[in-house]
């Protein structure tokens, strides 16, 4: 029976439970054997197997024909490593720093399509498509769920800092209020150690692993900026805070990219648990010095973080009740009794380590706020005006925006990068990049990404939406072919 429901698994939530048990599990065998793709092919391999490239930056490529000796040591068997090596003894380069990202769709779909690049132009969209008349909210969560999965994804991966001297230009129309002529958007970093025969490939400049490397660095130079080098901890200002680097204006802290308030709660809120960690070791384990403390409390808010994201943050997003079961086992294995364990939500923990927030505190302090004037180095003057609590309190009873049509935020199309950020001064908008940027790595349009993923394919834009006014705007950028639809 458990192949009949490989055969028809797609649509798992069509099922009726527990059919849709079955059916979630066909479709994650189905999905684990065709749609978890190495970019590392025996071209690469052969091609690479005997020399070390002088700039190729990837652990596994960059030591392929040599006795690899990755520098696992026993010590490893206990602590992470900055670098993410050492954590898969049968391939130590693994998840590591550089190593290259995988596919998801055969490689052979992955090729980027030159000649469909702006078709149709990802400015239009984002100008007829994507621009916010009035804010659509969503409202089975709140704001939080925004800080909170950036905090996760640049914990898991980065493309790095874009190519400053290969630019993609978007055609920009006359009569566009923005931008003039054309919207020029450095391509993506290429990834150092690819090979003429190689599909499009692109390394992770953050470790693959779930292991906080956005709070703890990815080097030894910036771990030794965050570390107080006494009794494990990081460190924080008197105000409880984090420190500032006042070349940059942004705040010390394992990865500051694309600062805002949202995702500085988060730093700020897990560099204060690793604090008092380390406490709650020392106490216990007096003997302890401060490597032992720190690497000790390093593994302990990693996998913290992954609990509550794999238990509270993905439930509450995927909210039905095989994703909850199936997340639910996924930490607990599958007795009921586990599974009843896992029902703690991210309010009760945040209340319980920030009590104040169940006295109510009254009013959005956003509302006083322009978000444009909250991300990068004037996120700190919200911190320095606001108290923890209150702005906990406001993200945490503040709705996101939902991702819909005409929704996205719009000081997001029209954001002024600072000279601090890693993709270069200037202007963009993200909204174009977003659409570019799957064009650009040869990521397939959505109804050839259905078929990959083993998803019945759309025929129609009515299949999209139930708002005839939206079929009709996308069927008109989309020149009525449904193939040409984007991710
Ligand atoms: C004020 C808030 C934010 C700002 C200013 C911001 C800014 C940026 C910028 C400038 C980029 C690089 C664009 C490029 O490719 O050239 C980027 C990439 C990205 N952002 Fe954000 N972002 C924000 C919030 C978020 C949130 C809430 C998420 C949640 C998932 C997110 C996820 C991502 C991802 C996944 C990438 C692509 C990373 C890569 O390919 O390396 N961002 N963001």
């Amino acid at each position: 029976m458990f192949y009949i429901f490989i055969l028809v698994s797609s649509n798992w939530w069509q099922y009726p439970y527990p059919y849709d048990i079955f059916a979630i599990a066909a479709s994650q065998e189905k999905l684990q054997k065709e749609n978890f793709i190495d970019s590392y092919t025996e071209s690469t391999e052969q091609s690479y197997g005997h020399i070390r490239l002088r700039n190729c930056l990837d652990p596994k490529i960059g030591k392929l024909g040599k006795k690899v000796r990755y520098g696992c040591s026993k010590r490893c068997h206990k602590f992470r490593r900055l670098d993410g090596l050492c954590n898969d003894y049968e391939n130590p380069a693994s998840g590591s720093l550089y190593y290259r990202f995988g596919r998801n769709v055969p490689l052979n779909a992955t090729v980027r399509d030159e000649k469909n690049l702006y078709n149709p132009n990802p400015r239009d969209i984002s100008r007829t498509l994507m621009k916010r008349e009035k804010f659509i909210p969503v409202t089975i969560v709140n704001i939080l769920v925004a800080g909170w999965v950036q905090f996760m994804t640049h914990d898991w991966f980065d493309s790095g800092k874009n190519d400053r001297c290969r630019h993609l230009k978007v055609p920009i129309r006359d009569d566009d209020p923005d931008f003039c002529k054309t919207m020029d958007i450095p391509m993506t970093r290429r990834d150092s150690c690819r090979n003429s025969k190689d599909y499009d490939t692109y390394q992770n400049t953050v470790t693959h692993w779930w292991d906080a490397s956005q709070l703890y660095g990815i080097n030894k130079q910036i771990n030794r900026r965050i570390r107080t080098r006494k009794d494990g901890k990081l460190k924080l200002t008197s105000k409880d805070r984090l420190p500032i680097d006042p070349s940059t204006g942004l705040p010390i802290t394992g990865n500051a990219l694309n600062w805002w308030v949202g995702l500085g709660i988060f730093h700020v809120i897990w560099t204060r648990e690793h604090n008092y960690v380390c406490d709650m070791l020392k106490e216990r384990n007096p003997t302890w010095n401060d490597k032992m403390l720190y690497n000790t409390a390093r593994l302990i808010i990693a996998a913290v973080i992954g609990k509550i994201h794999t238990l509270e943050w993905t439930t509450a997003i995927l909210h039905n009740d095989v994703a909850k079961l199936g997340l639910k086992s996924n930490w607990y294995g599958i007795t009921p009794i586990e599974i009843a364990r896992g029902n703690a939500s991210l309010a009760a923990w945040l209340i319980k380590r920030f009590p104040q927030l169940s006295s109510g505190l009254p009013g959005s302090i956003v509302n006083r706020y322009n978000m444009k004037d909250t991300v990068f180095e004037k996120a700190e003057s919200v911190f320095e005006e606001n108290s923890m609590e209150d702005l906990l309190y406001t993200f945490g009873n503040d709705y996101p925006g939902a991702m819909t049509l005409h929704n996205y935020p719009n000081f997001l199309r029209n954001l002024d990068l600072p000279a601090s950020s890693p993709h270069g001064k200037g202007k963009i908008d993200m909204a174009t990049i977003d659409i570019l940027r799957d064009r650009e790595r040869g990521i397939p349009r959505y109804n050839a990404f259905r078929r990959l993923f083993h998803l019945t394919p759309i025929t129609k834009f009515e299949d999209l939406t139930t708002n005839p006014t939206h079929a009709e705007e996308l069927r008109h950028m989309y020149n009525n072919d449904v193939e040409k639809i984007d991710f």
